[in-house]
């Protein structure tokens, strides 16, 4: 079955990045002259994705703004010449269908996601997580949305992105018990930020999902989780009991992008990759590790 809706669940307040998440929203902090979040939607679109439902909460209505059309700069532009930009804008105004949703309550990534379900119905859907911004290492390769849902398309069973983390790290992410090792590897249970002597591998969630429309029915019912919250891998525990859920390791070069690291890393990569500037970045950097 195709996957053709997308939940980007953007309702986090953005702690980690204040002051600047004051006002900006963090999914629209720019990489480079782009919103990390473009490049959340860009991951589904290239996946064949054509409706986006993001869940957004109080303050994020800048989100909105971006996707929608703003006829006075676009006639500003054309009539300065700018038509090249101009263009880039309606591309990102055509890009898919942008569903707003807004979640009243911060109860958790399960919450926020349940929040989707009057917009996505009895369809199976991705998940994107608004501030993990994953680009594909050679143009044309597959995003991980695409790569995600490839196994969706052979297995029938939700599948989801894992990588492999350090072992100090496990207690940052969700992580997957797992029972072989060979892609794509059957899950049978998640634990979400297990300590580092818990953890039932090196095998981490790091944001990326394609779930049957069964996993609505089983957040409806779930009670808090791990700090009180309803949690999305408590929700795939139960998946992967009932239907079954994969995990696969996936091709692409991953930021957190709200983390202050590794938003900046996010920045240095993709301004050494800009014709515009990559070359001068490149020079500068150079000059610059051999003054430090
Ligand atoms: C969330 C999820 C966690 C996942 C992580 C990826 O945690 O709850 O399972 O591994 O995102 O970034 P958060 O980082 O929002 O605390």
């Amino acid at each position: 079955m195709k996957v053709k809706k997308a939940v980007i669940p953007a309702a986090g307040l953005g702690t980690r990045f204040l002051p600047a998440t004051k006002t900006v929203p963090k999914e629209l902090l720019p990489i480079v002259d782009v919103p990390s979040l473009f490049y959340v939607v860009e991951d589904a679109v290239h996946a064949g994705i054509e409706d986006i439902v993001i869940v957004a909460g109080r303050g994020k209505t800048a989100i909105e703004d971006f996707f929608d059309t703003s006829y006075e700069l676009q006639d500003l532009l054309v009539k300065t010449g700018k038509e090249a930009m101009a263009k880039r804008l309606d591309q990102i105004q055509n890009m898919a269908n942008i569903i707003s949703i807004r979640q009243k309550q911060a109860k958790g990534l399960g919450h926020a996601v349940y929040a989707a379900r009057p917009a996505v119905g009895n369809e199976p859907f991705a998940v994107l997580l608004g501030d993990e911004v994953m680009l594909p290492t050679k143009e044309g390769a597959p995003s991980v949305t695409k790569q995600l849902s490839d196994i969706f398309a052979q297995k029938g069973e939700s599948t989801v992105a894992v990588m492999k983390v350090h072992e100090d790290d496990v207690s940052k992410y969700g992580i997957v018990a797992i029972e072989n090792e060979q892609s794509p590897m059957k899950v049978t249970e998640v634990i979400e930020k297990p300590s580092r002597g818990s953890a039932p591998s090196q095998w981490a969630l790091p944001g990326r999902y394609v779930f049957t429309s069964r996993l609505f029915a089983l957040l409806k019912d779930l009670p808090p989780g791990k700090n009180g919250e309803i949690q999305l891998t408590d929700a795939m525990t139960a998946i992967a009991r009932s239907e079954g859920l994969w995990a696969t390791p996936f091709v692409a070069r991953r930021y957190d992008a709200g983390d202050k690291f590794g938003y900046l890393q996010a920045n240095i990569e993709q301004g050494l990759l800009h014709p515009e500037i990559g070359p001068r970045l490149k020079e500068y950097l150079k000059i610059l590790s051999q003054s430090l």
